[in-house]
């Protein structure tokens, strides 16, 4: 099936590694011209030149209320507009809710829900007829993940603004989610920890029995971005290996 995505404009923020890396890579291999952003200046340029020719990348940190802004700017002084966003942001640190400091509540708030909606905020205006919006959040948004407090109490919020978006900018723009359970990431290893019976017992309670692939998320957020998902918008896409209990 051909996506569609032949020189379509797509920027994907956090993507210098893991899941942003991944539906980059899946964007670009079909055509698409990427830029992404991240914050590790050597990380970044590395990714990029995995990506091709067409990709390129911006160096920034998005909780910094300044950055997508910056990212703005850059997207139309290089391209004139986006046919696409992907909105990533680094994950929260784990902790069981009761548990966080105010502090680590407004880190978590700054970079999990501050970072996307300015980025949505700064971006949409650059966005172009018929162009799409991808939201990447976790299956915290259906079924809370003990020990990820910050994520279950946030991502809920960006669920339904998912939903909001997906009216508000209809027809000429579509907005979904997608619902990462349990990639193969740095992040997932890091959360994991070193004991390899903490990834056996998260893969038990996978109905696949295993871990996603990063291709394979990318994959699916790919097509949710592309011409080829022209009718979907206003949805939340699990790719997790059928670990929610919940049909919706
Ligand atoms: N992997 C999963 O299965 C899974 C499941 C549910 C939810 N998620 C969520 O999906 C998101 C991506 O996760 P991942 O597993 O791909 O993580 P990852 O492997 O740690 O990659 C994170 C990416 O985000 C960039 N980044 C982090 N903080 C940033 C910031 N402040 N500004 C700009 N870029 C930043 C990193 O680059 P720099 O460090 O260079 O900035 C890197 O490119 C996270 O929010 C995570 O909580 C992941």
């Amino acid at each position: 099936m051909d996506l569609g995505l032949a020189g379509r404009r797509i920027a994907v923020t956090a993507g210098s590694r893991g899941l942003g890396f991944a539906t980059a890579q899946a964007l670009a291999s079909d055509g698409a011209r990427v830029l992404i952003a991240a914050r590790d200046s050597a990380r970044l340029d590395a990714a990029v030149s995995l990506l091709g020719s067409d990709a390129c990348g911006i160096s920034l940190d998005l909780a910094d209320r300044g950055a997508p802004e910056r990212l703005a700017e850059d997207v139309v002084s290089r391209w004139g507009g986006l046919d696409g966003l992907v909105v990533n942001v680094g994950g929260p640190a784990p902790g069981r809710t009761l548990d966080y400091t105010d502090d680590a509540w407004d880190a978590a708030i700054e970079g999990v829900l501050l970072g996307s909606v300015r980025t949505l905020r700064a971006l949409v205006p650059v966005l172009a007829p018929g162009a799409a919006i991808l939201i990447i959040l976790s299956t915290t948004v259906r079924e809370p993940i003990p020990g990820l407090g910050a994520s279950n109490v946030l991502r809920p919020g960006l669920a339904m603004l998912v939903k909001e978006l997906s009216r508000d900018l209809a027809p000429d723009i579509r907005v979904n989610g997608i619902l990462p359970g349990r990639i193969a990431t740095q992040r997932i290893l890091d959360l994991d920890g070193p004991d390899p019976a903490a990834r056996r017992a998260q893969e038990s309670m996978i109905p696949l029995g295993r871990y996603g692939a990063p291709e394979e998320f990318g994959r699916v957020a790919a097509f949710l971005v592309s011409p080829a998902a022209s009718y979907v918008t206003g949805i939340l896409v699990p790719v997790d290996g059928g670990i929610l209990h919940s049909p919706w």
